[in-house]
């Protein structure tokens, strides 16, 4: 099985944002993201507008060659905006106006009705569906229920673990458990949130996820791998 990965762009949006300004671009990002080998690209439009805004979604999806995963919330408003835009696929994600970013799953039976009927009219547009859920059997069993093409665990927990050096194999097996059944319903299997290289690593070795979902940590650590470049530009222009 080939993994890929799906590089999230909001942070670039974020500190484009900080200036008010057109700099950087989430846009170029999102072409220089699929230049170093990404296979798709990640935007969350959030109810807030916080970082990616209608203007992004309207110029990354006009260019087909970008492979985009559209993160939204499950409502009216941003079920009319996908059909739209027409993303290649969307994620559905709960969405707090007050959290820093997504801090858990969807909460499947509680907002089954709505979230199956959103799922239903994205299918019927031809767009891939995922869901994003915690790593539990119940959730798997919905989204099957809801009829959702994917899902994507919510690996945050895990990855606190993991980066906090506490145990992390019992989250693990939690991950595992949701992969195998998901797999034997044909939901493809997503991960996203909090990863870093490691995270990554050993959520690899779960051998069923097919796309890796990852943002902050390529973005901060694109800082220390592009620095140098551009502190050498300037020393030759001054
Ligand atoms: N996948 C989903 C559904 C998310 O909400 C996020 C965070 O916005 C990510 C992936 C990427 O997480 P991170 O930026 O922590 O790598």
């Amino acid at each position: 099985m080939s993994i890929r990965l799906g590089v999230n762009i909001d942070h670039v949006a974020t500190l484009r944002n900080a200036r008010g300004e057109k700099h950087p671009d989430p846009y170029l990002s999102a072409i220089s993201a699929l230049k170093f080998g990404a296979d798709s690209i990640t935007i969350h439009l959030r109810e807030d507008r916080r970082h990616i805004n209608e203007q992004d979604l309207k110029k990354i999806s006009k260019n087909k060659k970008i492979p985009l995963n559209l993160e939204m919330a499950a409502n009216d408003e941003m079920l009319k905006i996908a059909i739209k835009y027409k993303p290649n696929f969307v994620c559905i994600v709960p969405e707090k106006r007050k959290e820093i970013t997504t801090e858990g799953g969807l909460n499947l039976s509680k907002n089954y009705k709505k979230i199956k009927k959103i799922i239903e009219d994205l299918n019927k547009n031809k767009i891939r569906t995922s869901l994003f859920i915690d790593p539990n059997i119940k959730d798997i069993k919905l989204a099957k229920k809801i009829g959702t093409n994917c899902v994507e665990l919510h690996t945050g927990k895990i990855s606190n673990q993991i980066k906090n050096k506490k145990n992390y194999f019992s989250e693990l097996s939690k991950i595992k458990k949701c992969s195998v059944l998901a797999n034997k319903f044909n939901i493809e299997v997503h991960a996203g949130h909090g990863m870093d290289y490691k995270t990554a690593k050993i959520l690899k070795s779960v051998n069923l996820i097919e796309e890796f979902n990852i943002g902050h940590f390529i973005i901060g650590e694109s800082i220390f791998y592009g620095m140098k470049k551009i502190i050498q530009n300037f020393k030759k222009i001054l």
